[in-house]
Protein backbone atom coordinates (compact mmCIF):
# COMPACT_ATOMS: atom_id res chain seq x y z
CA UNK A 1 0.00 0.00 0.00
CA UNK A 2 1.48 3.48 -1.03
CA UNK A 3 -0.84 5.99 -0.04
CA UNK A 4 0.61 8.42 1.93
CA UNK A 5 -2.46 9.76 3.47
CA UNK A 6 -5.11 6.64 3.29
CA UNK A 7 -9.29 6.87 3.75
CA UNK A 8 -9.90 4.24 6.30
CA UNK A 9 -13.57 3.41 6.41
CA UNK A 10 -14.77 1.99 9.69
CA UNK A 11 -17.99 -0.21 9.38
CA UNK A 12 -20.86 -1.68 12.03
CA UNK A 13 -24.29 -2.39 12.03
CA UNK A 14 -24.43 0.67 15.08
CA UNK A 15 -21.85 2.71 16.91
CA UNK A 16 -19.76 -0.53 18.91
CA UNK A 17 -17.17 -0.12 15.80
CA UNK A 18 -16.09 3.10 17.53
CA UNK A 19 -14.83 0.92 20.11
CA UNK A 20 -11.87 -0.50 17.42
CA UNK A 21 -11.87 3.35 15.68
CA UNK A 22 -10.51 4.88 18.66
CA UNK A 23 -7.67 1.98 18.85
CA UNK A 24 -7.25 2.67 15.10
CA UNK A 25 -6.69 6.62 14.98
CA UNK A 26 -3.61 7.25 17.29
CA UNK A 27 -1.63 4.46 14.93
CA UNK A 28 -2.96 6.30 11.81
CA UNK A 29 -2.72 9.97 12.70
CA UNK A 30 -2.32 11.00 8.99
CA UNK A 31 -5.30 9.12 7.63
CA UNK A 32 -8.96 10.01 6.45
CA UNK A 33 -11.63 8.56 8.55
CA UNK A 34 -15.16 7.56 7.52
CA UNK A 35 -16.80 5.62 9.96
CA UNK A 36 -20.51 4.13 8.46
CA UNK A 37 -22.73 2.92 10.85
CA UNK A 38 -25.93 0.95 9.37
CA UNK A 39 -28.13 2.35 11.83
CA UNK A 40 -31.33 0.98 8.94
CA UNK A 41 -29.90 -2.19 9.52
CA UNK A 42 -29.47 -2.31 13.51
CA UNK A 43 -29.05 -4.54 15.28
CA UNK A 44 -27.62 -7.35 13.10
CA UNK A 45 -27.78 -9.46 15.85
CA UNK A 46 -31.47 -10.15 15.21
CA UNK A 47 -31.52 -11.10 11.08
CA UNK A 48 -31.35 -13.86 9.19
CA UNK A 49 -27.58 -15.35 7.80
CA UNK A 50 -29.06 -14.58 4.61
CA UNK A 51 -30.61 -11.12 4.94
CA UNK A 52 -27.13 -9.98 6.77
CA UNK A 53 -25.22 -11.54 4.27
CA UNK A 54 -27.21 -9.73 1.47
CA UNK A 55 -27.52 -6.68 2.82
CA UNK A 56 -24.18 -5.98 3.95
CA UNK A 57 -22.40 -6.67 0.48
CA UNK A 58 -24.95 -4.32 -1.02
CA UNK A 59 -24.85 -1.32 2.08
CA UNK A 60 -20.62 -2.08 1.08
CA UNK A 61 -21.05 -1.67 -2.46
CA UNK A 62 -22.36 1.76 -2.11
CA UNK A 63 -20.02 3.17 0.81
CA UNK A 64 -16.39 2.15 -1.04
CA UNK A 65 -18.52 3.79 -4.65
CA UNK A 66 -18.74 6.85 -1.94
CA UNK A 67 -15.81 6.98 -0.61
CA UNK A 68 -13.28 5.01 -2.13
CA UNK A 69 -11.46 3.87 0.87
CA UNK A 70 -8.15 2.15 0.91
CA UNK A 71 -8.32 -0.29 3.48
CA UNK A 72 -11.95 -1.58 5.09
CA UNK A 73 -12.08 -2.38 8.79
CA UNK A 74 -15.56 -4.70 9.47
CA UNK A 75 -15.64 -3.83 13.30
CA UNK A 76 -18.61 -5.99 13.88
CA UNK A 77 -18.32 -9.69 14.83
CA UNK A 78 -22.02 -10.54 13.75
CA UNK A 79 -21.26 -9.27 10.21
CA UNK A 80 -17.62 -10.80 10.15
CA UNK A 81 -18.21 -14.06 11.05
CA UNK A 82 -19.93 -14.29 8.22
CA UNK A 83 -19.29 -12.30 5.24
CA UNK A 84 -15.85 -11.73 5.10
CA UNK A 85 -15.21 -14.11 2.43
CA UNK A 86 -17.92 -12.84 0.25
CA UNK A 87 -16.84 -9.46 0.75
CA UNK A 88 -13.52 -10.11 -0.40
CA UNK A 89 -14.32 -12.04 -3.46
CA UNK A 90 -16.56 -9.21 -4.71
CA UNK A 91 -14.50 -6.16 -3.89
CA UNK A 92 -10.99 -5.12 -4.42
CA UNK A 93 -10.01 -3.57 -1.35
CA UNK A 94 -8.39 -5.22 1.48
CA UNK A 95 -10.87 -5.94 4.56
CA UNK A 96 -9.44 -6.37 8.26
CA UNK A 97 -12.10 -8.33 9.92
CA UNK A 98 -13.35 -8.52 13.41
CA UNK A 99 -14.08 -11.76 15.20
CA UNK A 100 -14.29 -13.15 18.56
CA UNK A 101 -10.94 -13.62 20.22
CA UNK A 102 -10.82 -16.83 21.62
CA UNK A 103 -6.91 -17.78 20.71
CA UNK A 104 -5.69 -14.97 23.32
CA UNK A 105 -8.48 -15.82 25.66
CA UNK A 106 -7.53 -18.88 25.82
CA UNK A 107 -3.63 -18.95 26.13
CA UNK A 108 -4.70 -16.51 28.82
CA UNK A 109 -7.37 -18.49 31.13
CA UNK A 110 -5.63 -19.91 34.23
CA UNK A 111 -9.17 -21.97 35.62
CA UNK A 112 -9.58 -22.63 31.71
CA UNK A 113 -13.16 -21.85 32.30
CA UNK A 114 -13.54 -19.13 29.20
CA UNK A 115 -16.79 -17.28 27.99
CA UNK A 116 -17.93 -16.03 24.73
CA UNK A 117 -20.29 -13.10 25.36
CA UNK A 118 -22.01 -11.85 21.78
CA UNK A 119 -24.86 -11.24 19.98
CA UNK A 120 -26.91 -14.61 19.52
CA UNK A 121 -26.24 -14.60 16.02
CA UNK A 122 -22.26 -14.64 16.86
CA UNK A 123 -22.16 -17.16 19.15
CA UNK A 124 -24.43 -19.55 17.03
CA UNK A 125 -22.12 -19.11 13.65
CA UNK A 126 -20.32 -21.97 12.31
CA UNK A 127 -17.08 -19.39 11.83
CA UNK A 128 -17.19 -19.07 15.96
CA UNK A 129 -17.89 -22.89 16.76
CA UNK A 130 -14.32 -23.67 14.63
CA UNK A 131 -12.68 -20.83 16.12
CA UNK A 132 -13.20 -23.00 19.32
CA UNK A 133 -12.55 -26.38 18.16
CA UNK A 134 -8.62 -24.97 16.36
CA UNK A 135 -7.72 -22.21 19.27
CA UNK A 136 -9.70 -23.47 22.50
CA UNK A 137 -6.41 -25.13 23.87
CA UNK A 138 -8.29 -28.07 25.83
CA UNK A 139 -10.83 -24.50 27.92
CA UNK A 140 -14.24 -25.40 28.50
CA UNK A 141 -15.37 -22.43 26.39
CA UNK A 142 -19.11 -21.15 26.95
CA UNK A 143 -21.13 -19.45 24.58
CA UNK A 144 -23.63 -17.04 25.61
CA UNK A 145 -25.60 -14.65 23.12
CA UNK A 146 -27.39 -11.54 24.09
CA UNK A 147 -30.26 -10.08 22.65
CA UNK A 148 -29.83 -6.94 24.23
CA UNK A 149 -26.40 -5.94 24.83
CA UNK A 150 -25.99 -4.07 21.99
CA UNK A 151 -28.69 -1.80 22.02
CA UNK A 152 -28.32 -1.03 25.70
CA UNK A 153 -24.97 -0.11 24.89
CA UNK A 154 -25.92 2.37 22.50
CA UNK A 155 -28.75 3.86 24.74
CA UNK A 156 -25.78 4.64 27.52
CA UNK A 157 -23.77 5.90 24.67
CA UNK A 158 -26.44 8.31 23.66
CA UNK A 159 -26.81 9.25 27.87
CA UNK A 160 -29.82 7.28 28.46
CA UNK A 161 -30.35 5.59 31.51
CA UNK A 162 -29.25 1.85 31.35
CA UNK A 163 -30.11 -0.21 34.87
CA UNK A 164 -27.35 -2.21 36.22
CA UNK A 165 -29.75 -5.21 36.40
CA UNK A 166 -30.53 -5.21 32.79
CA UNK A 167 -26.73 -5.73 32.15
CA UNK A 168 -26.37 -8.53 34.61
CA UNK A 169 -29.56 -10.51 33.05
CA UNK A 170 -27.28 -10.65 29.89
CA UNK A 171 -23.99 -11.42 31.09
CA UNK A 172 -24.86 -13.73 34.29
CA UNK A 173 -24.20 -16.82 32.32
CA UNK A 174 -20.71 -16.07 31.35
CA UNK A 175 -19.85 -16.76 35.23
CA UNK A 176 -19.42 -20.40 35.35
CA UNK A 177 -18.31 -22.17 38.47
CA UNK A 178 -16.87 -26.13 38.05
CA UNK A 179 -15.52 -28.47 40.12
CA UNK A 180 -14.29 -25.43 42.75
CA UNK A 181 -12.88 -23.48 39.42
CA UNK A 182 -14.49 -20.23 38.15
CA UNK A 183 -14.66 -18.59 34.49
CA UNK A 184 -11.35 -16.10 34.77
CA UNK A 185 -11.75 -14.72 31.01
CA UNK A 186 -14.78 -13.45 28.63
CA UNK A 187 -14.51 -12.80 25.33
CA UNK A 188 -16.25 -9.65 23.79
CA UNK A 189 -17.16 -10.94 20.66
CA UNK A 190 -18.98 -7.66 19.85
CA UNK A 191 -17.88 -4.40 19.51
CA UNK A 192 -20.55 -2.39 21.21
CA UNK A 193 -19.48 -4.43 24.15
CA UNK A 194 -16.39 -2.68 25.41
CA UNK A 195 -18.58 0.67 25.54
CA UNK A 196 -20.27 -0.87 28.71
CA UNK A 197 -16.76 -2.14 30.34
CA UNK A 198 -17.72 -0.22 33.56
CA UNK A 199 -20.96 -1.51 34.34
CA UNK A 200 -19.62 -5.19 33.57
CA UNK A 201 -17.22 -4.36 36.24
CA UNK A 202 -19.71 -3.01 38.28
CA UNK A 203 -21.67 -5.83 38.07
CA UNK A 204 -19.89 -8.80 37.77
CA UNK A 205 -20.44 -11.56 40.41
CA UNK A 206 -16.18 -11.76 40.73
CA UNK A 207 -13.41 -10.12 38.88
CA UNK A 208 -12.49 -11.37 35.24
CA UNK A 209 -10.12 -9.97 32.59
CA UNK A 210 -12.65 -8.87 29.27
CA UNK A 211 -10.90 -9.99 26.34
CA UNK A 212 -10.93 -6.71 23.72
CA UNK A 213 -9.62 -7.62 20.10
CA UNK A 214 -9.33 -3.76 18.59
CA UNK A 215 -5.99 -3.09 19.90
CA UNK A 216 -4.84 -6.25 17.86
CA UNK A 217 -7.07 -5.26 14.73
CA UNK A 218 -5.77 -1.79 14.63
CA UNK A 219 -2.35 -3.46 14.57
CA UNK A 220 -3.61 -5.37 11.50
CA UNK A 221 -4.75 -1.94 9.41
CA UNK A 222 -0.63 -0.90 10.46
CA UNK A 223 0.47 -4.27 9.11
CA UNK A 224 -1.58 -3.38 5.96
CA UNK A 225 -1.25 0.49 5.45
CA UNK A 226 2.57 0.54 6.98
CA UNK A 227 3.07 3.11 9.82
CA UNK A 228 1.89 7.13 10.46
CA UNK A 229 3.67 9.79 8.47
CA UNK A 230 5.46 11.19 11.40
CA UNK A 231 4.33 14.66 13.12
CA UNK A 232 0.73 13.76 11.76
CA UNK A 233 -2.19 15.00 13.81
CA UNK A 234 -5.59 13.57 13.70
CA UNK A 235 -8.17 15.47 12.11
CA UNK A 236 -11.89 14.85 12.85
CA UNK A 237 -13.54 11.74 11.05
CA UNK A 238 -16.89 12.08 9.17
CA UNK A 239 -19.62 9.96 10.11
CA UNK A 240 -22.21 8.46 8.08
CA UNK A 241 -25.48 6.81 8.84
CA UNK A 242 -27.16 4.49 6.58
CA UNK A 243 -30.61 5.75 7.66
CA UNK A 244 -29.82 9.57 6.68
CA UNK A 245 -31.35 10.48 9.79
CA UNK A 246 -29.97 13.38 11.55
CA UNK A 247 -28.24 12.22 15.05
CA UNK A 248 -30.10 13.87 18.50
CA UNK A 249 -27.80 16.54 20.14
CA UNK A 250 -26.52 13.98 22.48
CA UNK A 251 -25.59 11.47 20.20
CA UNK A 252 -23.83 13.93 17.63
CA UNK A 253 -21.70 15.15 21.66
CA UNK A 254 -20.71 11.53 21.96
CA UNK A 255 -19.32 11.15 18.70
CA UNK A 256 -17.86 14.65 18.83
CA UNK A 257 -15.39 13.19 21.77
CA UNK A 258 -14.20 10.24 19.09
CA UNK A 259 -13.36 12.47 17.11
CA UNK A 260 -16.17 12.46 14.23
CA UNK A 261 -18.13 15.01 12.43
CA UNK A 262 -22.01 13.90 11.05
N1 LIG B 1 -21.29 -4.52 16.92
C1 LIG B 1 -21.76 -5.72 16.42
C2 LIG B 1 -20.84 -6.92 16.65
O1 LIG B 1 -19.66 -6.74 16.85
C3 LIG B 1 -23.19 -6.07 16.24
C4 LIG B 1 -24.28 -5.62 17.13
C5 LIG B 1 -25.63 -5.81 16.45
O2 LIG B 1 -25.86 -5.07 15.48
O3 LIG B 1 -26.40 -6.71 16.83
O4 LIG B 1 -21.27 -8.02 16.60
Amino acid sequence: MTSQSPTILVFDSGLGGLTVFREIVPLRPDARFVYAADDAGFPYGRLSESELSDRVVSVMGSLIDAHRPDLVVIACNTASTLVLTRLRERFSVPFVGTVPAIKPACAASQTRLVSVLGTEATVTREYTRKLIADFGQGCDVTLVGSRRLAVLAEALLRGEMVDDADIFDEIAPCFVERDGLRTDTVVMACTHYPLLDAQFARVAPWPVTLVDPAPAIARRVVDLLGPSKPGAAPEAGRMVFTSAQPPSSELAQALHKFQLLC
